[in-house]
């Protein structure tokens, strides 16, 4: 990576990150003014980036679609300045969470999304713990890094935990799991997640039986959204007489009422990272990125 040439960039909303990640880098930082109208559109303002390989910060956690059109925005100023490359990094990356046709008629979005990245000019993305990294099929390089050691490095560090382990509320996200369990030396508990396609309900099953009483869940997954997973997940626990019940994730939406809903559902903690800024943030991700611009 060129020091001189480089610039991180990002708006007010992720300069916390962007500046860290600024630092870690020794390169320059530079805020893009956005400013958002009654009328729902918005306007950007951002210095001259000519011949600079850009490295925009910007997370798409709702309003999702404004926080999408700002970050189009700022790709095209970078390209409109003649900048050498543009790298966009969004730690939480909206619609990687529907990885297929799931109903006749539907469309993969993320693909939409991604295409108007390659026509403004986007050379590369990096996002982190993305729901569905395979959905992620560019003309342009894709990176998805990952927060779980980091996770689970705070885990150790911060928490004392008897007798865990580590439930991944569906099939999907066995993988992330597992490799949070292997690092705190853990076992692995996977549930059965069913989706009515049509409805959007869910149902949570036990996909094996495994003694869980008076153990301390770990629930590990990439996002909370509604916390509905959650909570069905955390249900089926309780039956099956599980101790405590920690939830870890990387991308904390918490939208609407879900952190009242988790802790209500009798929750010890909830832990995340800081792709969306939120009370439980407690895992930065500024070196996560950092590092991987350091071994390039
Ligand atoms: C989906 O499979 C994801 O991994 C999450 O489990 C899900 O998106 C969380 O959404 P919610 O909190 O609304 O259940």
């Amino acid at each position: 990576m060129e020091k001189n040439n480089t610039v991180i960039i990002s708006d007010d909303r992720n300069s916390s990150l962007a500046k860290k990640i600024s630092l870690h880098l020794d390169v320059e930082y530079k805020n893009t003014e956005l400013r958002a109208f009654a009328d729902g559109e918005s306007k950007i303002r951002l210095d001259n980036v000519a011949k600079k390989n850009c490295i925009i910060i910007h997370s798409t956690y709702p309003p999702t679609d404004r926080h999408l059109m700002q970050l189009f925005m700022i790709i095209y100023k970078c390209k409109e300045d003649g900048a050498s490359n543009i790298c966009v990094v969004s730690p939480y990356l909206a619609y990687t969470r529907q990885d297929k046709v799931f109903v006749d008629g539907e469309i993969i979005t993320v693909n939409l999304v991604t295409k108007i990245f390659a026509s403004l000019g986007t050379t590369k993305l990096i996002t982190v713990d993305s729901h569905s990294p395979n959905v992620l099929n560019c003309s342009f390089a894709t990176i998805d890094l990952t927060a779980i050691p980091s996770l689970s490095a705070y885990v150790k560090k911060n928490m004392t935990i008897n007798n865990p382990i580590v439930v991944s509320p569906d099939e999907g996200g066995i993988e992330r799991a597992k490799k949070f369990a292997r690092l705190i030396n853990a076992n692995i508990l996977s549930l059965v997640k069913t989706r009515d396609r049509f409805t959007g309900d869910v149902s949570i099953s036990l996909s094996e039986e495994l003694p869980l009483k008076k153990r301390t869940a770990l629930i590990v997954d990439d996002m909370i959204s509604t916390g509905t997973s959650v909570i069905k997940a955390i249900e089926l626990l309780k039956k099956n007489n599980i101790g405590d019940v920690y939830v870890i994730c990387t991308h904390a939406l918490l939208l609407d009422d879900a952190k009242e809903k988790l802790l209500k559902a009798g929750i010890r903690e909830i832990l995340s990272t800081n792709s969306i800024p939120n009370e439980f943030a407690k895992v930065d991700l500024s070196s996560v990125i950092s590092d991987y611009f350091l071994k390039q």
